[in-house]
């Protein structure tokens, strides 16, 4: 398979039929069929089933039940597989449907999954709470080292899932070293690249055998649908998922489909789009005083920096930042409810910018000890930067951290070391874009 140029914004594969194309090209078409007289955009096809040809009734359709298979769903499928230059997709009704069903294709009681420590929370609560009911093992490691990965693999560990940048705190994971040693023990890596998608990171080129996606965030980009994905070059493995979807019923509804076709057509503009304007937001979060930590895979001092450029494309590093502020709780309460622009709610990767206090909202179900130990702090803020004026952005942040200082009289600005801020960059907001 071809690797990407890590240098190049237009990261082009080979792996199409066609002649290869730019990715911001691939993904204004990808996944359409058709020629002549066909429609440009493909219908949603709402039809639960299919007529079948009464002559040949038993032998195989491409379409004939909605939950095990649908042309829109199919367009979708086709569209996240030759974004990823990779041979197949399968989709689910949320990202999460789809994490259960790659888990349930992979374990059986007495099976072992390790996971990397800093992850989504509800990829924590499903095995913590669900799959190790059917007796499924599960060991969280510090993935930023592989040798953590090594040292706790079994005989029985079929599966390694990790988040790269992890939710919420960007910590990354060195997605070829943990290939290595998972290919090693022969068994499956499974990447969760929701935060940067296949324009910014490629975990099947980086040596992984799954990416994984909530396509409810930036991939379908504007709230409007749930959806997840499974994209593989592994066919054994595409065939074990879809009989899990088909038996378990998960499949991604035709109209979300559908909007979340329409939703990579402008993938790549937005995901650069975003992940400039989180840089700039970024550098000006680390010189606020009422600041004590940026974490970003674009800052300077980012402390995997080095991984950062190696691994994501075109120094592009996605819309999420994630910050803390001094003064605690009582603080972060007043810059939650001081915001005015910028939107609270439980969710990334949306046109608009969103904001969500981790401890109390996506990682609540996480034991406050398992969170904090990976830097999910009550005081952890996380952004999700849209595509508004930066400008804009800055001034409503600025205005709710002023207020949240007001409304913590102890005396908070005291300078401390701030982990991967950007100490050169000292925009003003009026500098800021
Ligand atoms: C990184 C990540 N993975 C998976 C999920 C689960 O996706 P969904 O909400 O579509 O089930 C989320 C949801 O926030 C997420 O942020």
């Amino acid at each position: 398979m071809a690797r990407h140029d890590h240098n190049s914004v237009s990261s082009t594969d080979t792996t199409t039929n066609t002649a290869p194309l730019a990715l911001a090209t691939r993904a204004l078409r990808a996944g359409r069929q058709g020629g002549r007289g066909d429609a440009l955009v493909g219908g949603i096809v709402q039809s639960t089933t299919f007529l079948q040809d009464g002559d040949d009734v038993g032998s195989p359709v491409e379409f004939a039940y909605s939950r095990c298979s649908n042309p829109t769903v199919s367009e979708l499928e086709r569209a996240l597989a030759e974004l990823e230059g990779a041979e197949a997709c399968v989709t689910f009704s949320t990202g999460l449907g789809a994490e259960t069903a790659l888990m349930l294709a992979l374990l059986s009681a007495g099976d072992h999954v390790i996971l990397g420590s800093a992850i989504y929370g509800g990829t924590t609560r499903l095995v913590q709470q669900v799959l190790s009911k059917f007796g499924v093992e599960h060991t969280f490691v510090d993935a930023r080292d592989a040798e953590n990965v090594q040292r706790a693999l079994r005989p029985r560990t079929k599966l390694v899932f990790i988040e790269s940048p992890a939710n919420p705190t960007l910590v990354l994971t060195d997605i070829e070293a943990v290939a290595k040693v998972t290919r090693q023990a022969g068994a499956i890596l499974a990447v969760d690249n929701t935060f940067l998608t296949a324009i910014v990171q490629r975990p099947l080129d980086l040596g992984a055998d799954v990416s994984v996606y909530s396509t409810t965030k930036h991939i379908e980009g504007h709230s409007t649908a749930l959806g997840g994905a499974l994209v593989t070059s592994n066919p054994e493995l595409a065939e074990k998922l879809r009989f899990i979807r088909k038996s378990t019923g998960g499949i991604q509804s035709p109209l979300n489909a559908w909007l979340t076709t329409r939703g990579i057509r402008t993938l790549a503009l937005r995901i650069r789009e975003q992940s400039k304007n989180a840089l700039r937001i970024a550098r000006w979060l680390s010189t606020h005083d009422d600041v004590a930590k940026v974490h970003y895979p674009g800052l300077e001092r980012f402390p995997q920096r080095a991984l950062a450029l190696k691994q994501h494309i075109g120094d592009l590093h996605g819309g999420v930042v994630s910050f803390e502020l001094r003064g605690g709780v009582p603080a972060g309460r007043e810059f939650l409810r001081s915001l005015e622009l910028c939107s609270l709610v439980e969710h990334v990767g949306s046109v608009e910018t969103l904001v969500t206090h981790p401890a109390t909202m996506t990682h609540g179900d996480v034991p406050r000890h398992q969170r904090e130990a990976v830097g999910i702090t009550d005081g952890l803020v996380r952004l999700s930067v849209g595509l508004e004026d930066t400008v804009d952005v800055i001034a409503d942040l600025d205005q709710a951290i002023t207020r949240a200082h007001a409304a913590t009289p102890t005396p908070t600005r005291t300078k401390v070391e701030r982990a991967g801020t950007d100490t050169a960059a000292t925009l003003t907001p009026a500098l800021a874009k």
